[in-house]
């Protein structure tokens, strides 16, 4: 046993280290060959190794795999078991996930089997593994209620799933369709209600699949946070409505995504949790703006008037966790921003490094923008390590003062709008530090 494993392991280690990149560039520039091998999560999937080969993805049409659907019935069980704890042993009746292309290729398709087991959904592949069949699960199986979903695909995946997105389309359709009690199949439940809102058949009424108009990518809120060009948080709402709000319908093949505005609030007024994955250490939370981008948690309470959980699902490892998106923007701020070993490390990059930690600042004021899940103790602490040391603002100051700058500003922005409170002292500094700083750049002595 420890001998396969160790074998095994070195095997990993010698395609780790294979120098194979500018290798395969020069011969694929002189037109030779390029070997191919799959791209991916090398933790995940060490076949992806050695680097260097002519990168593929999967076959669309194989996904979610039946490793998959099992990955995704843990974290889904998770998710519905913490929501209950903490809502008075409540199913909850909807949740809005997020999906992404490139999470789904490396995880073949978990996000999208987490949609199905929500749902109570069977996907039934062909002898080729090809998923365009579904089945409903039976309740007896399924041993409790239909949970609807709000699903917020992105651009990408889009581009690269229409045909599971039509897959999952007709999952909704089927369980708004089926002759279930109300209170075991939500879906059906809300479908029915907001059939007779709008006057239109239950199964118009049953849209739950949203992306961007074709084309378009991302709600663009990361570019407003990035740019602090936003007035209030309804604005950024907007912008989420007015971009993600197109929806896919398998009754209209060809259609493509198509704007459907009042279908996706209707459907966010039921939201009660919001939820999206981390697939790779690779990234996190605060490392791209891409998460808090697609992150729907206020926009949904706006829409049905009540607090709405959040979840984040870590399956970076095979024992998958789910835990709130606070804890996790907590865990994300003592494992970066927070920990001298990560900024220290960054700091000796120079120039770079104070752009990434001025990067996690700014994506962590994104998160309180989008879901007011950020502890007030994560901006004081950071103030701390960063603004209140002389020696920290003369390092920062000195390796990138456009950085430094961006970082003061980032701060009097969390304070001003609401997001971080904190004494008059510290923001007095802020103040002196941004026109020091200021001054510096354009070379006032
Ligand atoms: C995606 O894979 O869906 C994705 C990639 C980058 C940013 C946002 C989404
Ligand atoms: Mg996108």
């Amino acid at each position: 046993g420890l001998r396969t494993l160790f074998d095994y392991l070195g095997f990993c280690l010698e395609q780790v280290v294979k120098d194979n990149e500018l290798g395969a560039l020069t011969e694929a520039l002189e037109g030779k060959y390029v070997l191919p091998g799959p791209g991916g999560d090398p933790i995940r999937n060490p076949d992806v190794l050695p680097t260097g080969r002519n990168l593929h993805a999967l076959d669309p049409q194989a996904i979610p795999t039946g490793a998959a659907m099992q990955a995704a019935q843990g974290v889904v069980d998770r998710l519905i078991e913490r929501q209950k704890i903490d809502n008075g042993g409540e199913y909850p009746e909807t949740i809005a996930l997020v999906l992404w292309g490139t999470d789904n290729i490396k995880t073949y398709g978990e996000s999208l089997a987490q949609v199905l087991w929500f749902l109570g959904v069977r996907p039934m592949p062909d002898a080729l593994g090809r998923v365009n069949k579904l089945e409903l699960m039976s309740l007896e199986e399924l041993g409790r209620p239909r949970i609807d979903v709000l699903v917020n695909c992105s651009g990408v995946f889009r581009d690269l799933f229409l045909n599971q997105i039509n897959l999952l389309d007709r999952a909704v359709k089927m369980c708004a369709e089926a002759d279930e009690p109300d209170e075991m199949n939500f879906v059906r439940k809300h479908a029915k209600e907001q059939a007779e809102e709008a006057g239109i058949s239950v199964r118009d009424a049953a849209t739950r699949v949203f992306s961007n108009a074709s084309g378009s990518y991302s709600s663009n809120i990361s570019l407003a946070v990035e740019n602090s060009s936003w007035s209030d948080e309804e604005q950024l709402q907007e912008m989420y409505l007015s971009r993600k709000s197109f929806a896919f319908n398998s009754d209209k093949p060809g259609a493509g995504m198509t704007e459907n505005r009042d279908s996706f609030e209707r459907a966010l007024k039921t939201v009660e949790a919001s939820f999206q994955n981390l697939d790779s250490s690779e990234i996190s939370l605060t490392d791209v703006s891409h998460y808090f981008d697609s992150d729907p948690t206020k926009l949904a309470e706006k829409f049905s008037g009540k607090k709405v959980s959040s979840y984040v699902a870590d399956t970076t490892t095979a024992n998958a966790q789910v835990r709130t998106l606070a804890e996790t923007t907590r865990l994300d701020a003592r494992t970066k921003l927070l920990n001298p070993k990560w900024y220290e490390g960054n700091l000796s990059a120079g120039y770079e490094g104070a752009r990434e930690i001025q990067k996690r600042l700014q994506n962590t004021l994104g998160w309180s923008a989008t879901s007011g899940q950020v502890d007030n103790w994560v901006y004081e602490e950071a103030n701390d390590v960063f603004m209140a040391d002389p020696e920290m603002q003369k390092r920062l100051m000195d390796m990138n003062p456009n950085s430094f700058r961006k970082m003061v500003a980032t701060f009097l922005e969390a304070n001003g709008r609401g997001y971080w409170d904190t004494s008059d002292e510290n923001l007095d500094r802020l103040r002196e530090l941004y026109v020091e700083v200021e001054d510096k750049i354009e070379g006032v002595e």
